[in-house]
């Protein structure tokens, strides 16, 4: 079923309320998604995107409930992925020799996914396409967050189609992000620049700056995720430079994993001597075996300073731990602090190799890592929570 996005632009996508795992299992999606499909109709017709490979079927036959697709004059694909690609084989079959759209590494990417050789035609910054009324400017936004990556502006429409840029992991029945829990909204955007574009942060401010100095007026966002940012878009706009400019709240997580409770009992008296010196800052404890990877990032991303705490095991670090850690390294943070800790029976090297990771993954390390032989005592028990006085001072 379309839903009008504005005078000439019908949504045309599909709303995922199922999906609970993204890019495989990395991006834990408990709040579903949608795939954002649009439909122009000026005089010219035009597709933006289609849907996840699993829906081709659906998305071509609810398209054709909406057009004739032998109308359908350009097809534009703002970034090959398989979640906003997914359905073109099976629209190119009815359709084969409709001109795709998409950048110089756009072909790329969907020839090496669907070994087409679809009537592809290159784009790059500042081409435009006649529409009718409207024109479509295309703006190459590499590594945001793909190398193929575009965005495209409707100039009578006031409209940014901003391809993975400024979306939201998050099913909804409505259309618009002025319709649904504000908080719930910012929740699973911050979570997904967390998770998706974090690593990028100096790109995405150099590419909101360059589309700033444009002077486009933008009246509407719409993102191939999520919800449509239609009253006051400049909000999420004002969000990524602040998420991308180093963010941090007044956070400091502690992540661990344990065997015998041991680690454990740390992270949770250093968390209380974090308490005593400073009752405002949020205090994050996450277990990296049961708690979500997504979520961690998430926490990691918000705060000053972690803390990472694991047994030594075999000369090593469990592997939960050692799993999150290489993922934070990903995350490409900076000016965020980090210390180590963990229990040891006898060679007692996890901390160091926390300490390695933090490092490689960007973190100032605040002090050197605190390691307890066999399980806290009492006494350990206060150095535990000396430890976290002095992570705060
Ligand atoms: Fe939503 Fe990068 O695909």
């Amino acid at each position: 079923m379309s839903k009008q996005v504005k005078n000439k632009i019908k949504w045309v996508g599909k709303v995922d309320w199922e999906l609970k795992h993204f890019h495989g299992d990395e991006f834990k999606t408990d709040r579903g998604s949608s795939y954002n499909s649009y439909l122009i109709e000026d005089e010219k017709t035009v597709l933006i995107d289609t849907a996840w490979l699993p829906f081709d079927k659906e998305f071509v036959s609810n398209l054709k409930k909406e057009i004739d697709l032998n109308k359908i004059d350009y097809i534009i694909a703002l970034h090959g992925e398989v979640d906003h690609s997914g359905a073109l084989v099976e629209l190119m079959r009815e359709i084969p020799n409709v001109p795709i759209y998409c950048t110089a590494n756009g072909i790329k990417s969907i020839k090496g996914q669907y070994h087409k050789d679809w009537n592809f035609v290159t784009v790059k910054t500042g081409d435009t396409l006649n529409i009718g009324e409207n024109t479509l400017t295309f703006i190459e936004a590499p590594m945001l967050h793909w190398p193929d990556t575009m965005f495209a502006y409707m100039d009578k429409e006031k409209v940014l189609f901003s391809s993975d840029g400024f979306g939201q992991h998050l099913a909804s029945e409505h259309l618009f992000a002025d319709e649904v829990d504000e908080a719930v909204l910012y929740q699973e955007a911050l979570k997904y620049y967390a998770n998706i574009l974090a690593p990028f942060g100096m790109i995405a401010t150099k590419k909101i700056n360059d589309i700033l100095a444009m002077n486009l007026e933008i009246e509407t966002i719409c993102p191939s995720h999520g919800l449509i940012w239609r009253k006051n878009p400049t909000q999420i706009i004002k969000k990524y430079l602040e998420w991308a400019n180093n963010y941090q709240e007044n956070q400091i997580t502690i992540i661990y994993d344990t065997m015998w409770n041991g680690t454990k009992t740390m992270a949770n008296e250093i968390a209380k001597g974090i308490q005593e010196v400073d009752k405002d800052v949020t205090i994050k404890i996450m277990n990296s075996s049961k708690d979500d990877k997504t979520d961690i990032l998430t926490e990691v991303f918000k705060s000053k300073t972690i803390l990472v705490g694991s047994p030594t095991v075999n000369n090593g670090i469990l592997y939960s731990v050692a799993g999150i850690l290489e993922m934070i390294k990903g995350m490409k943070l900076k000016n965020k602090k980090a210390a180590s800790f963990g229990t040891y029976g006898w060679s007692g090297e996890g901390t160091k190799i926390i300490e390695e990771e933090l490092k490689k993954a960007g973190f100032e390390l605040v002090t050197e890592g605190f390691k307890n032989m066999w399980n806290p005592d009492e006494n350990m028990k206060q150095k535990c929570i000396e430890f976290g006085k002095e992570i705060c001072k």
